[in-house]
Parts: structure tokens; C-alpha cells; sequence
């Protein structure tokens, strides 16, 4: 396959993709295309690497209403119904909302997702359902699992034990929760255990740390100094960290030089955290997500999250990561051209080195997957959720869609929208 005169995200207009074996052999103006090869225009628009999710929860996808819906619309309320849903779950329905939700992301050019797996049900059903699923879609779409205890390492009676029978089975990555357990100090020893754990067996860790408005939930702190202390510089990411958005700033001023040291990544979760935080506030509300600019400005990986779509948490979404980045654009105030790209970065290139996806970019040699978008660039495509012409995994296409249009029937006026700025 050749694709001739793309747009990338980097800015390079004009530029020609060859594509063979599955994977970019040369990039650059004007290739001469073999002889035989498929050849497809890309007009000028944006040709970017595909979609990467990396926060999300495939076991409580698509249970919007199971048993019930989330009256109070708060985190404990979510946490609580997907305790009384859990004993309910057969492994057939979670392989079938899952898969579900996988169709979703290819059609959204979203191709790699990092999501958790609760790990305390000791039936580790949803474990099960979603390593299957993981080897159902590897030829698509890379899923990474995270062994979450999702009621607390330590709080949960059997869940240190599940956890590392999940991990055994083939679960990729360490997972947590140290603002659910009991104290902080059984938060912070969850964190001291979990990272120890992860450095044994050569994992990643990936928490969900400080998902609260107490600005006094300071486990990431600690997070930063196991990380440190047990050299996982670059593999361990701090999920949510909230509770940052309410912390004193002068505590910040050290935090984060902290966490760079360590190499933390971190994700937010901005469609999650604009809901679900700042519950308790009267007026003024919160808005309850992490500080995105200050840890990008400190060379921190930072990645938008999906987090969760149609579950005990979250009744709307679809998989559209430009959906998320518009909303972190937006809640972090990130309004410059930098800052806008930054936020597509945020969903796409951060969130594959947080992951440790390998072959990831628009380079030769990189995998021949990507997504062709009805956008002139990385801002443009933010503000239209720009529609994915093309989406193409190790060089054949796996989705398309017909770009967006629409007509008017109005005197004066041209029969054809076009939503880009004419100048
Ligand atoms: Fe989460």
C-alpha cells in the first residue's frame, strides 16, 4: 500500500507512506509506488498513529443500567453497584460487551488499550473473559490487562492473593488503589507491596492513585519514592492523581520534581474526573483533574484515559479518544496551539510509551498502523472529532468510513458545509 500526500502530526504536509510486510519501509515526499501496489489519496488530510487508551475498565463496559443505574452519579456509588453487579457477571456476557466495545474502538481508530481488570472476585471470571478477549482481538488491537483490586489490596480479604493469581495467568501489569484502603499508611504499604511485587517479576504497575478531592490523599508521594527506591524509573503511572488539583501549592512545588525524578507517568481520566469529582463542593466545584500542563512542563508523560464508557461510572461515551482530548483540553484550560497538540499527543504518542508499545509512530520501520482522519491537523481534528476515513493495522484496512458532509438548502448561501476556516 502507498498512501500519497498525507498531513502529519508533526506538521509535514505532502508526505508519501509505503507500506509492505506490514510495516512503513520508507516515508517521505513524492515515493515512486511499486508496480501493482494499492494506492490511496490521502488529500491532504492528517495521517496519524492510531488511538491509544491508557486507562480503561473492559470488564464494567457496556453494563450502563446493570442492575441498576448510579442515582447519586458519585465514585462510592459507582464502586458500590459494580459490587452488587459482580456476582451477577457470566464470562459469555463479558466477553460479548467486550468484544462489543473493541468494535467501537477499531471503527474510532483507537488500537491499543491499557485496561484494568478487577482481580477481587475470587471466581476471577472478569480475568478470565478479558485474557480470552485480549487473545481474540491481538490481531487488531493490542489490550493490555491490569490486575486491579479494585476494593483494596489490603481492605479486600482475598485480593493480594487473586491479584497475583491474575498475574500468573498472564495479566500484563500491577494495579492498586491505595486511597481505598483503610488508613494511609495501609495505603501507603499497599503501594511499598505492589511495587515490590511488580520489580520481582519484571512488570509495570500502573494505580489508580488519589482519586479523591482530599488534597491530604498523598499517596502518589509515596508512589514516586517506591518507584524511585526500587529503580522502575519510566514504568510505573500514577491513574487519576485528583487529589493533586485540591493539594496546597507549595506541597506541589515539591511533588512533582519528585515524580519527575522517579520518571512517574501519569493519566487522566478527563470525561471521569469532571463528573465524578468535586461532589461534595456546593459552589464553587472543583473540577478535579490532575494538573496536566504543570506535569507536562516538568517532562512527565501524561496521557488522557478513557476510563470508562456505558458502566456503573459513566453513562455516555463511545471509544472516541478525540472526545477525551477535547474534554482535557478544555478542563485543563490547555487553549494554545502547543498546548492543543499537546492534548492529541495526550491520546495518541504518550499514552503507546506509557503502555511500552513497541513499533508504535510514523517512521520506517514502525508497524503500519494508523488512522487516516477528515482533519488538516492534530487541532482541527480535536475540534471536529474528525471522522476516521481509514483506520489500517499492519497494512490493511480494518475500518473505513465515509467522510462527514452535509448540504443546505438556503438561499445565498453554498449547497455544501465545509467546517474548516476559509481565509
Ligand atoms: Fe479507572
Amino acid at each position: 500500500m502507498l498512501i500519497t500526500n498525507a498531513t502529519l502530526p508533526d506538521g509535514r504536509s505532502g508526505i508519501d507512506v509505503l507500506v509492505q510486510g506490514g510495516r512503513i519501509v520508507a516515508l517521505g515526499p513524492k515515493l515512486a509506488a511499486p508496480q501493482g501496489i494499492e494506492t490511496v489519496d490521502a488529500a491532504g488530510q492528517l495521517l496519524s498513529p492510531p488511538f491509544v487508551d491508557a486507562h480503561f475498565h473492559m470488564d464494567a463496559t457496556l453494563s450502563y443500567g446493570l442492575p441498576r443505574v448510579n442515582a447519586s452519579g458519585t465514585l462510592l456509588e459507582g464502586i458500590a453497584l459494580w459490587g452488587e453487579l459482580k456476582p451477577q457477571l457470566t464470562q459469555e456476557a463479558l466477553v460479548e460487551r467486550a468484544l462489543q466495545y473493541c468494535d467501537w474502538a477499531v471503527a474510532r481508530g483507537l488500537l491499543a488499550i491499557r485496561s484494568h481488570v478487577d482481580v477481587c472476585d475470587d471466581r476471577l471470571l472478569a480475568v478470565e473473559a478479558l485474557l480470552h478477549v485480549r487473545e481474540r482481538v491481538k490481531d487488531y488491537l493490542d489490550l493490555q490487562l491490569v490486575a486491579f483490586p479494585q476494593d483494596g489490596v489490603l481492605r479486600s480479604p482475598n485480593a493480594l492473593a487473586n491479584l497475583k493469581r491474575a498475574l500468573d495467568l498472564g495479566v500484563d501489569v500491577v494495579g492498586g488503589i491505595p486511597h481505598f484502603e483503610r488508613t494511609m499508611a495501609d495505603g501507603a504499604e499497599s503501594v511499598r507491596l505492589l511495587c515490590e511485587l511488580a520489580a520481582e517479576r519484571g512488570l509495570r504497575v500502573d494505580m489508580h492513585c488519589d482519586e479523591s478531592d482530599d488534597p491530604l490523599s498523598r499517596h502518589v508521594e509515596t508512589l514516586a519514592f517506591q518507584t524511585q527506591r526500587l529503580g522502575l524509573h519510566g514504568r510505573v503511572t500514577g491513574s487519576h492523581l485528583t487529589s493533586m488539583h485540591s493539594m496546597d501549592n507549595y506541597y506541589v512545588s515539591k511533588l512533582i520534581p519528585l515524580m519527575a525524578e522517579a520518571r512517574l507517568n501519569a493519566v487522566a481520566n478527563p470525561l471521569i474526573n469532571i463528573t465524578l469529582q468535586g461532589r461534595h463542593d456546593s459552589y464553587p466545584k472543583r473540577r478535579g483533574m490532575t494538573r496536566v500542563p504543570e506535569l507536562m512542563a516538568a517532562g512527565i508523560d501524561v496521557a488522557f484515559g478513557h476510563d470508562c464508557v456505558m458502566d456503573p461510572w459513566y453513562s455516555l461515551g463511545s471509544g472516541d479518544m478525540l472526545e477525551v482530548a477535547a474534554m482535557g483540553l478544555h478542563v485543563a484550560q490547555m487553549t494554545s496551539q502547543a498546548q492543543m497538540r499537546a492534548c492529541f499527543d495526550a491520546v495518541t504518542a504518550n499514552p503507546a510509551r506509557i503502555l511500552g508499545l513497541a513499533g508504535y509512530g510514523l517512521e520506517p520501520g514502525a508497524n503500519a498502523d494508523f488512522v487516516l482522519l477528515q482533519a488538516g491537523d492534530p487541532v482541527e481534528a480535536i475540534r471536529l472529532r474528525a471522522t476516521r476515513l481509514l483506520v489500517v493495522r499492519r497494512g490493511k484496512v480494518i475500518a473505513r468510513a465515509p467522510a462527514a458532509a452535509a448540504t443546505l438548502d438556503l438561499p445565498g448561501r453554498p449547497a455544501r458545509v465545509d467546517w474548516r476556516l476559509q481565509r
